[in-house]
């Protein structure tokens, strides 16, 4: 662990597993609980580790678009990935720089697109030939050029959870690379089209380089090829999907960035005038965040014992819908006496588990327990499904 962070996990007013417990005690469950110090350190570290190649780190917004950390993110010079005109105004009013702004997605609207054009984004990343169509059409309407990259589907399966790979040629998107040297024909002939480079994104929760080195050789590849036929990309984006470790997070709260980049620089055949662009949501907020949440009963069934938390899976999606897990903490148990549980939440839906068999200190009604590694597609995906509140967030930060 490095020293910024051992002083974060250690520091003075902190529980064991680096909480402060007057909010966590304070703030009405469940909420998330963000660890600005965590979030900084991160985003020292990818700047650092990007720093001194033409490498430009876009945050993809969905990860988490709570204002407080899109503020950070900004001062830190990121700029935005974006998949939704949502995303594009939170963006906008966060202050990133409309330059700076990638806009992906299988199916942006009239609205989305316009709007994007209105601010002038950086890029476009266009998944269709309609697409392609349709934006050439609008930006002529009012009168501008589209910047523009083509989303290519490489076929390369990053073996991760099946709802979370997106790069193989079954789902639904990008271009597949049969068809591309059409589409580029294409875009280049359009008038108001300015086709500036290629996209790639080949999943999420990646934790080999592998894949990475794969989509290395696949753009490689391509580049050559279209060199011979006097074709330059100015721009290339390898998306993003970088992991986390979510079982053993407060020691691994800082993501290999350094291995990630080298990947890159040694793998990648970049040409001294292109630009390198990333698209990095879990890797950044990931670990900053935990769900924090009370729990409401202990029950004992004829086999079990449960612990029945007040958040539930509209607090927190991802066991349910992709059986992820998160680390379960009790911040309130002393007891060196363990048990095993199922944690599970109100909600009324069997799907409602955030762990099963799970061994913790004795646990007791009242007892606050953290799910640890939820900055990322947690308070971004949670939902009002019966008729439950949002959870509210809190920000902490030492210095
Ligand atoms: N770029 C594109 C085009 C994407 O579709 C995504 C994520 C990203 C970048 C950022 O990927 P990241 O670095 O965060 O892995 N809700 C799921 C994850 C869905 C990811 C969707 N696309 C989960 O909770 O695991």
């Amino acid at each position: 662990m490095n020293q910024n962070l051992e002083q974060i996990v250690m520091g003075k007013g902190l529980n064991r597993h680096g909480f402060d417990m007057t909010i966590v005690e304070q703030n009405r469950t469940p909420f998330y609980y963000y660890d600005l110090d965590v979030l900084r350190t991160t985003l020292d570290e990818i700047q650092h580790q990007a720093a001194g190649h033409r490498f430009k780190v876009h945050y993809a917004v969905k990860a988490n678009g709570n204002p407080l950390i899109l503020k950070e993110v900004v001062n830190h010079g990121l700029g935005a990935d974006l998949v939704s005109g949502g995303e594009l105004k939170a963006a906008i009013e966060a202050g990133f720089m409309p330059q700076q702004m990638n806009f992906s997605g299988v199916g942006k609207t009239d609205w989305e697109i316009l709007l994007g054009l209105e601010h002038g984004i950086g890029c476009f990343n266009v998944e269709s030939i309609q697409e392609l169509e349709v934006i050439n059409q609008l930006a002529g309407e009012c009168g501008k050029k589209a910047d523009i990259a083509i989303r290519v589907n490489p076929d390369i399966d990053a073996h991760t959870h099946k709802y979370i790979t997106t790069g193989t040629a079954d789902n639904k998107f990008g271009i597949n690379i049969e068809v591309l040297e059409h589409v580029i024909t294409q875009a280049r002939n359009l008038p108001s089209i300015n086709l500036r480079g290629l996209h790639f994104h080949i999943g999420s929760q990646i934790t080999l380089m592998q894949p990475y080195v794969m989509l290395c050789e696949t753009i490689n590849a391509l580049m050559d090829h279209y060199e011979q036929r006097g074709i330059r990309f100015e721009i290339i984006n390898v998306g993003g999907g970088l992991g986390i470790n979510y079982i053993d997070s407060e020691h691994h709260l800082i993501p290999d960035f350094k291995q990630y980049f080298d990947t890159f620089k040694q793998r990648l055949n970049l040409r001294p005038e292109q630009e390198l662009h990333f698209e990095l949501g879990r890797a950044i907020v990931g670990q900053c965040g935990s769900l924090i949440t009370r729990v409401t009963f202990v029950k004992e069934s004829r086999n079990k014992k449960f612990v029945i938390l007040d958040a539930g899976m509209t607090d927190l999606i991802r066991p349910a819908l992709y059986e992820a897990r998160h680390e379960i903490q009790n911040l309130t148990s002393i007891d060196i006496q363990t048990d095993t549980y199922d944690i599970v939440g109100p909600v009324c839906e069997s799907s409602d588990v955030f762990a099963r068999d799970c061994q913790l200190p004795v646990t007791r009604r009242g007892d606050i327990i953290a799910i640890r590694s939820a900055g990322a597609y947690g308070e971004s995906m949670a939902s009002t499904y019966n008729m439950r509140a949002l959870p509210g967030s809190v920000f902490h930060s030492r210095k």
